[in-house]
């Protein structure tokens, strides 16, 4: 799947496109492999509109898009793979992909009860709420885009950390029964149902302790307004505007207010916490396997599909991942 252009706002039909090549073969130190998933992300979007500062590299037009994929290896070239074996790596969007032996991970196929767990976004979660909220016994949590790849994960993990309440918002009240019922939020604030903040203080009455964000705008302007002396807030992501594009997502705040309140703004990205990966993976397969946490995730079908993966995912259509199997 190739980038044909740049979108202007939202992904339209004719912005990607198919194209049949021949399958390449590995070379020393490469193998060559046969994608079965790949899952589609809100910074995808975002990464069709260039170089903007973001920690990777843009999609250019006339280029396949990567991303993560998980697959089976069917070919090797001078390395310690095999045949059948199972693979993590970036090259996803495409239904074969060489790739260096060294830039993928092995996985265990009996790790996780499914292949999909595998494209989850719980080292994310669990690195945001560990390093970047700093969330502690009997903590409030507020996590916007609580519905969403990150924040479905980041609300769970929080209460496996000792958060006694967990607030969490979305844009889509038909997700709200799901939102409680399944995956633990002791409340949910709705976008575009009354003022975030009138809704988050009845939600928390006593304030909140940590801001989980993944949307930014109205919603963090709101959880500032009620967060407690010595908040922590971690800033994780810019839903509020990445779906027509771009990363960034401007709000006007009163860094007095914050100052008389102790309140501690963490801009956090993943990749500047490498060195707790091994630890997150771990913690969260752990949860995961205890059943202390669930997976939410949606799968759609073929490669020419993947396109509305990721249109439905910005659309607030889905709950949790979005994976396309290929
Ligand atoms: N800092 C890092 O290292 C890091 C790593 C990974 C991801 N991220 C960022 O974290 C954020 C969340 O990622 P994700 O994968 O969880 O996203 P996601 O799964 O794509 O989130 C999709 C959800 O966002 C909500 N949404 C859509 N438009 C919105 C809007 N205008 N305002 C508020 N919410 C909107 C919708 O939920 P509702 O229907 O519930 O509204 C939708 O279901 C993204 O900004 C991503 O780039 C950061």
């Amino acid at each position: 799947m190739r980038l044909v252009r740049r979108p202007s706002g939202p992904l339209r039909d004719g912005d990607l496109g198919v194209v049949e090549v021949p399958v390449p073969r590995p070379g020393t130190g490469e193998v060559l492999v046969r994608n079965r998933m790949m899952s589609v992300t809100a910074v995808m979007r975002s990464l069709m509109d260039g170089e903007i500062g973001l920690p990777m590299p843009s999609y250019e037009p006339g280029q396949v898009l990567w991303g993560p994929a998980v697959g089976e290896v069917v070919e090797v070239g001078d390395t310690d793979l095999a045949p059948g074996d199972l693979v993590v790596h970036q090259q996803g969007w495409r239904e074969y992909a060489v790739v260096e032996a060294a830039a993928v991970r092995p996985v265990d196929p009996r790790a996780l009860p499914d292949l999909a767990g595998h494209l989850s976004q719980g080292v994310t979660a669990w690195l945001g709420v560990v390093r970047g909220g700093e969330v502690r016994q009997c903590d409030t949590v507020f996590v916007t885009g609580a519905s969403g790849g990150v924040g479905s994960l980041a609300g769970q993990i929080a209460r496996m950390r000792g958060a006694t309440r967990v607030i969490g918002s979305t844009g889509s009240p038909a997700k709200v029964d799901y939102l409680i019922g399944e995956l633990g939020y002791d409340a949910v604030v709705v976008r575009g149902e009354g003022g975030i903040e009138e809704q988050l203080r009845s939600a928390a009455p006593d304030g909140i302790d940590v801001v989980f964000d993944n949307v930014g705008g109205e919603q963090l302007v709101a959880a500032l307004a009620v967060a407690r002396h010595g908040a922590r807030v971690a800033l994780v992501g810019t839903m509020s505007s990445q779906a027509s594009g771009g990363f960034s997502a401007p709000v006007e705040i009163d860094t007095g207010a914050l100052i008389m309140r102790g309140i501690k703004l963490h801009g956090f990205a993943v990749a500047d916490h490498l060195d707790a990966v091994a630890e997150a993976t771990r913690e969260f397969g752990r949860g995961l396997a205890e059943g202390a946490i669930v997976f939410p995730h949606s799968r759609l079908s073929g490669i020419d599909e993947a396109p509305r993966a990721l249109r439905e995912l910005l659309g607030g259509r889905h709950i949790g991942t979005v994976v396309v199997e290929l």
